[in-house]
């Protein structure tokens, strides 16, 4: 079943063929191809950035950090150099490399950052601070990671990759419909921050609309000095002073010494296997990676391929529900909990799958399981609205990133003088055991904030090998439903062999444990909703535009031309 039916049958069904079609699809212009490469994001202009600096002589790491600069731009209520991201790459050589871009909390960040004292003393979860304003804040990382990206596997120099962004930042771009929506259901939070009002909205007070030119002389100012003087202008320079004093002044715990001591991090990508294809995913602070590996490892022992649609859609909700209980129990930054790797292991995702009875009912889950050697096989470290983007090259580069501010415009607030609109991403982190986020996600203490400590995320960029050679780079935004929407492209795509456009526009469904309902897009249509009903899922139907925004690449297996394919869910203008 598609979201998006298509009038003109198969030939509509593949995104193939040398950018042919890509003129004719939904997100077309979103998604190109040519003969140097191919790059999906989720906006024209990005897009069109990435392509451009393929042909200038860049590989795809170049056309990916020239996109994600771009995005910060002209999709700044997603991502942007306020905000952090994820760099998974797979170099023609065959390195596999993972970027931790994410943000840090600031040095002074405590465990009861967000809680209120009470009378009764019991306490309770400052539900605002964590998402609006100053302490809603953790020290970007985004830019740190597009830099060691380009100086360790580009071709290009940074100033390079910067150049497009800087001259649509001063020229101004034309607002697209989801940006105008996205701005009009956040203003009343936006006009609380003078540089964030000045920016985004007119002099009679209402916010720019859809098809009005938003120039950005601030943030393009502070992209040129990034060009002359490198990553040290933002993290040490003008822009660090600039946010560090405008901090103390606004109640912030993020200072200039938290910029200045910002690091990317190289971590090892998570390798996984699938009905014989390699999975690679990205590991903590990043839930996506374990989770992405932990359900297909659950899907394994049944035929998703052959089973009925109500009993394939039944067997993923189970899945993810136990691996998102999973997620809340033991999930956090590895540099500073102990996250285990028998998350991973096939014989504990069998255990939690045998509960699973394809034409079963829908079960309950009191609490996580526990996978072999909890305590002493962990992820590295101890042992001492988001976007995605792909991009691939001729010579056999494949990038995907998947960048953040968090929720809509982030904390809201823009330096004055930055032009740079700063994340929320404090609210990854769990202000109290079992106190929801934004995105309805609980967590232990394992998540709790702490100083410099990594909020968990569940962005998932996963690139996917068979034979050792990469054809397929697929990722997306939405918060928790990024893992979600991630697995059910890799069933379409390796399961039920759709094409990555046909993938996209699927209709999805999404179960994160906690709370106990499965949420399923319109689209799956009323006698499937029902079947899962039926079966005791509390199903809440999720209307337009649907569940997340995803991105994806793909190398035909058979000929080897490229699909490149950008969320239908997002309107076409
Ligand atoms: O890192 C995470 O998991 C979240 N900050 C992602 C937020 C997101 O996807 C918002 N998008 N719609």
């Amino acid at each position: 079943m598609k979201l998006f039916r298509r009038s003109r049958g198969t030939q509509w069904q593949t995104l193939v063929l040398w950018g042919l079609a890509t003129l004719l699809a939904p997100g077309a212009e979103r998604a190109m191809v040519s003969s140097r490469g191919a790059v999906a994001t989720v906006h024209p202009l990005a897009t069109q950035a990435g392509m451009k600096a393929l042909e200038q002589g860049g590989n795809a790491i170049d056309a990916a950090v020239t996109a994600a600069l771009m995005l910060g731009v002209v999709d700044g209520h997603n991502s942007g150099l306020g905000g952090g991201c994820f760099i998974l790459l797979r170099t023609a050589g065959g390195e596999v490399v993972a970027i931790d871009a994410r943000e840090t909390a600031p040095a002074l960040a405590t465990p009861d950052m967000y809680l209120l004292p009470t009378p009764d003393g019991k306490p309770a979860v400052d539900q605002r601070a964590s998402k609006t304003g100053a302490r809603a804040v953790a020290t970007p990382g985004a830019l740190a990671g597009y830099a060691l990206a380009l100086e360790q596997h580009g071709k290009l120099p940074l100033s390079q990759a910067a150049a497009p962004s800087i001259h649509v930042a001063e020229q101004g771009f034309a607002l697209d419909a989801v940006y105008a929506r996205r701005l009009d259901a956040s203003r009343e939070e936006l006009v609380l921050f003078p540089a964030t009002k000045s920016l985004l909205f007119k002099e009679d007070g209402r916010p720019l609309q859809k098809g009005d030119t938003l120039r950005q002389p601030d943030l393009a100012t502070t992209l040129r000095a990034i060009a002359q003087d490198g990553v040290r202008a933002y993290y040490e320079g003008e822009f660090a002073t600039r946010v560090g004093d405008w901090m103390l002044a606004n109640g912030g715990v993020l200072r200039r010494g938290d910029l200045a001591a910002y690091q990317p991090k190289l971590r090892q990508a998570i390798h996984s296997t699938y009905r014989g294809y390699e999975i690679i995913g990205f590991p903590p602070p990043s839930s996506g990676g374990v989770h992405v590996a932990q359900i297909l490892n659950m899907l394994e022992p049944f035929p998703m391929a052959t089973l009925a649609e109500a009993d394939r859609l039944h067997v993923l909700a189970e899945a993810m529900k136990a691996a998102f209980a999973d997620r809340a129990h033991w999930l956090g930054d590895p540099d500073f909990v102990r996250v285990p790797r028998g998350l991973l292991n096939k014989d504990y995702a069998r255990s939690l799958a045998s509960r699973i009875t394809p034409g079963g009912a829908a079960c309950t889950l009191l609490q996580h399981g526990t996978p072999p050697q909890a305590d002493t096989d962990v992820f590295g470290g101890l042992r001492k609205h988001t976007t995605h983007l792909c991009a691939a090259d001729a010579q056999g580069n494949w990038v995907a990133i998947t960048q953040t501010i968090n929720t809509a415009f982030g904390s809201k607030v823009i330096v004055p003088g930055t032009g740079v609109i700063l994340n929320n991403e404090m609210d990854d982190f769990a202000a109290a055991p079992q106190v929801p986020n934004a995105f309805g996600l609980v967590g232990s203490e394992a998540n709790a904030p702490g100083p410099r400590k990594r909020p968990l995320s569940s962005m998932s960029p996963t690139l996917v090998l068979k034979n050792g050679q990469p054809f397929l780079a697929v990722g997306g935004a939405g918060g928790p439903t990024i893992i979600s929407q991630t697995v059910q492209h890799l069933v379409a795509v390796l399961d039920l062999k759709q094409s990555m456009t046909d993938a996209l526009g699927s209709p999805r469904l999404h179960h994160q444990w906690a709370p106990d309902e499965l949420r399923m897009e319109s689209a799956f249509g009323g006698p499937l909703i029902d079947a899962m009903k039926q079966r005791g899922h509390a199903v809440r139907e999720a209307g337009s535009p649907g569940i997340g925004v995803s991105q994806g690449l793909r190398r035909d297996e058979a000929n080897g031309a490229w699909e490149a394919a950008a969320d239908p869910r997002l309107p076409q203008d």
